[in-house]
């Protein structure tokens, strides 16, 4: 605890959030490329340290897809079945595999017409179709160059026909690299994988093999990371049991979701629930010293699946938990107290930051104060990938951003036991409209570029460099003076 804000929170003399506290300059001895905002949590490494919230209004697959593209983490939220869940992880898994398996495969008899395969090359925008056979073995590819000019062809055409006969493919096991070479030497766009006796084993696209997204958080097998939110509970009936198990299969990381994880209920359910599954686990929320010890030193969790501890009460832009119950650990707050407990007691635990930022200049602030990566969904629920439609209000374009506590999230249904158990009448968050912003690339991208001219400032090369930077409480008049002032109207 060498900085002075930390010592000062952590007699719990002041609870201080963001807006309480700068960042101090400090020397900068290398170049602004040189930065580096990549961060890690247990074996996963992240170019992007930075997390969507597992809520409602924020990440479903196409969020969770877009945010490990970009080198960060969706984390999938959990208000609706574990079927639902099963289908949102296995789309993230299966986004970006370099081998679509055969059950993706899209396949045609080769007696059906050319106007259907145009009708599913539109729908389910690919660019070509393997054609098999009542056994399923392959007899050709029908692509869009096949497709015959003449409108009369096209309704009365057959696919086999105008497929081609001759399908260049490649072998199951075959590599990447030898793949890649294939693809350039044919010129086609995809080789299906056939084996020995002709079946149809999966198919392999050019797109897919080039990787257009360099800093994408991928598991070793090049897939996309995926991570669910999940309840502490451990599921009653063997059905939703076996459910889980098949979940698990496809998620990397369960990040255990409920308001206030310092509970005897909730840490039993978890201890049962990491001896059943494989995955590792985030921990949260927790907002103390005192949590976070106990946490970590008194708790039967296994200790190789319990990577990281999530932190924050109460701060979120859609929270109201603290204003109906009068207890709360504001983000910066909280991230201060669990990062010292951790450099007490095992530092191999990662913290996220998680909820209250409002500017990009807020993130900073948090890996100062000690978290290894941060979450939001008030940054990203606004995007074009977050669920939702994009609704109209006097000539904006918004979307609806709810609390997962809010009245309207609960009563759908499957959300009610991240909130104190019982309390039917207490919402702990409202729902509102958020402007639209765009796309998620270009939330990252002013992120990203706040934290890093940020940590150049402070002068830390890295994420861990930023934790030993020196944050001061900034007084009001200090405060108003930070925010543009003394011009003429409104800003
Ligand atoms: P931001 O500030 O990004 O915060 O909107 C998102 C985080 O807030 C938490 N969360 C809630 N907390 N009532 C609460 O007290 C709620 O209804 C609620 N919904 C979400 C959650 O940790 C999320 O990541």
């Amino acid at each position: 605890m060498s900085n002075y804000y930390r010592k000062k929170i952590h007699s719990n003399e002041l609870i201080a959030t963001f807006d309480d506290v700068l960042i101090l300059p400090g020397f900068t001895n290398f170049a602004p490329d040189e930065v580096d905002i990549s961060s890690s949590l247990g074996k996963y490494h992240f170019n992007l340290p930075i997390m969507s919230s597992a809520m409602d209004t924020v990440t479903e697959e196409l969020m969770a897809i877009n945010m490990a593209l970009h080198g960060g983490l969706g984390v999938l939220h959990r208000n609706c079945s574990y079927e639902r869940q099963l289908e949102m992880c296995r789309i993230v898994k299966r986004a970006r595999s370099f081998v679509i398996d055969d059950t993706h495969v899209a396949t045609i008899n080769p007696n059906a017409g050319v106007a259907k395969a145009k009708f599913m090359m539109e729908n389910y925008n690919i660019s070509g179709i393997v054609v098999t056979n009542e056994n399923k073995k392959v007899c050709g590819i029908f692509t869009k160059r096949d497709i015959p000019f003449f409108e009369h062809d096209i309704q009365n055409g057959i696919v086999k026909d105008y497929m081609t006969k001759d399908v260049i493919s490649i072998k199951p096991g075959t590599s990447r690299e030898e793949a890649l070479k294939i693809l350039y030497k044919s010129r086609k766009e995809k080789l299906p994988i056939i084996d020995d006796q002709g079946y149809l084993k999966g198919l392999i696209t050019k797109k897919d093999l080039a990787p257009e997204f360099p800093f994408a958080s991928k598991d070793d097998e090049g897939h996309l990371l995926c991570a669910l939110a999940l309840s502490p509970k451990f599921p009653e009936s063997s059905q939703n049991q076996e459910l889980l198990k098949e979940i698990d299969t496809y998620v990397d990381i369960f990040f255990i979701d409920v308001a206030d994880f310092y509970k005897k209920a909730d840490i039993e359910g978890t201890e049962k629930l990491m001896k059943f599954l494989d995955s590792d686990f985030v921990l949260g929320n927790v907002g103390t010293y005192e949590a976070a010890e106990y946490l970590i030193t008194k708790c039967d969790f296994l200790e190789e699946k319990f990577i990281a501890l999530k932190v924050g009460m109460g701060s979120g832009s859609i929270c109201t938990t603290s204003i109906q119950t009068g207890v709360g650990a504001p983000t910066l707050f909280a991230t201060a107290q669990v990062a010292d407990a951790i450099t007490d007691y095992n530092s191999r635990i990662g913290l996220i930051a998680d909820g209250g930022f409002k500017n990009p200049g807020d993130l900073p602030k948090a890996f100062a104060a000690g978290a290894d990566l941060i979450m939001s969904g008030h940054f990203f629920a606004g995007t074009e990938e977050s669920p939702g439609f994009i609704d109209n209000i006097a000539g904006r374009k918004v979307k609806v951003y709810r609390g997962m506590g809010s009245k309207e999230a609960r009563t759908s249904g499957y959300i009610s036991d991240r909130y104190t158990e019982g309390s039917k009448m207490l919402t702990e968050g409202v729902s509102n409209y958020v402007p639209y912003v765009g796309d998620v690339y270009g939330v990252l991208a002013t992120l990203k570029e706040g934290l890093a001219n940020g940590m150049i400032y402070a002068g830390a090369k890295s994420i861990q460099d930023m934790k030993k930077v020196s944050l001061g409480i900034i007084s009001i008049v200090g405060s108003r003076e930070t925010q543009p002032h003394d011009l003429i109207g409104k800003f």
